[in-house]
């Protein structure tokens, strides 16, 4: 669906280069059909030295041109931009808008540009670099099965992509948006108790990272619950449990469940307030 489709990336800052990025590896995207905003000329050269694909600071001119418009700022900065292409007439020409701002809410968008407006939420995350990405969308008042179909052809490519209401996005973003950051800290945390226990810190982390990458693809994989193939690993009287109740005694379950209903309330507060930064 994606094919002979132009898309303008409005905000091409960490995520908004990394689903051009992810599009381009995948091959669903050429870099003429792809074009990029930013705030200041002087970013723009900037990002244009790191990007291969044309970047300039005309949001409306970009809109124009393109049929997916992808509004990448920060929250603060949604409903402004929104405004600025509908006066503008910048969205006369029905383009698909999606967002993946934190806490935005759809009706937000949408009031803001003034005129009817296609409009599909998502919620990526940054692994959409390497095709690794969740990606989660919900559609707008004036989208339908067409409107959440070309999203899908934008970033199937990019990961796992499903379709959940509207009311969900605050816990995903909270889960998955965030939550590479969470697994990062883990494997960082993990390599340090290798390295702790006599191993080089490049193998630490290396034996860290593909732990965590084995054990999410069993999960996805087999379809186990989590719990059941814990059990597998916890040899009785050994060294994984006796291992497992100290990380108990640190509350490490409740520390991270409870970190991710703090970013889902937190993303809750994003939208509509010009004094809030972003996730
Ligand atoms: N980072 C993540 O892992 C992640 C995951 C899921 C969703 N998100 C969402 O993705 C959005 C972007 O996050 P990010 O981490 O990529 O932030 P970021 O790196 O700060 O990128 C935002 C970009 O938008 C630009 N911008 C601001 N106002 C603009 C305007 N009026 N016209 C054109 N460009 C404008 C910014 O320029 P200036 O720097 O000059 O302001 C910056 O280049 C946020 O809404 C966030 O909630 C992020």
């Amino acid at each position: 669906m994606l094919e002979n489709k132009k898309v303008a990336i409005l905000g091409t800052g960490t995520m908004g280069r990394a689903i051009a990025q992810g599009m381009l590896n995948a091959g669903v995207m050429d870099t003429d059909r792809l074009l990029g905003t930013v705030r200041t000329e002087r970013e723009a050269r900037d990002v244009a030295e790191q990007v291969p694909f044309p970047i300039s600071t005309d949001n409306a001119a970009a809109a124009r041109g393109a049929d997916v418009l992808l509004l990448c700022t920060k929250p603060k900065h949604v409903a402004p931009l929104m405004r600025e292409l509908g006066e503008a007439g910048a969205l006369d020409h029905d383009p698909l808008v999606i967002c993946i701002a934190a806490g935005v809410r759809i009706a937000e968008i949408e009031a803001a540009a003034g005129v009817a407006v296609r409009v599909v939420r998502a919620m990526p995350n940054t692994p959409c670099l390497i095709g690794e990405g969740m990606i989660v969308l919900s559609p707008g008042s004036h989208s339908g099965e067409a409107e959440l179909d070309l999203a899908v052809s934008v970033f199937q490519p990019l990961g796992r992509v499903l379709r959940l209401d509207e009311e969900h996005m605050d816990a995903v973003t909270g889960l998955s948006g965030s939550g590479p950051a969470f697994v990062y800290v883990i494997i960082e945390a993990l390599a340090e108790g290798g390295v702790m226990a006599g191993l080089p810190r490049r193998v630490a982390t290396e034996l860290a990272a593909q732990t965590v990458k084995g054990a999410a693809r069993m999960v996805l994989e087999t379809g186990r619950h989590p719990a059941a193939l814990k059990d597998d690993v916890t040899t009785p009287a050994g060294c994984t449990v006796s291992a497992l109740l100290m990380m108990e005694d640190g509350r490490l379950r409740s520390v991270l469940a409870r970190g991710v209903q703090e970013a889902a309330r937190s993303a809750a507060g994003l939208g509509g307030a010009p004094d809030r930064d972003q996730q």
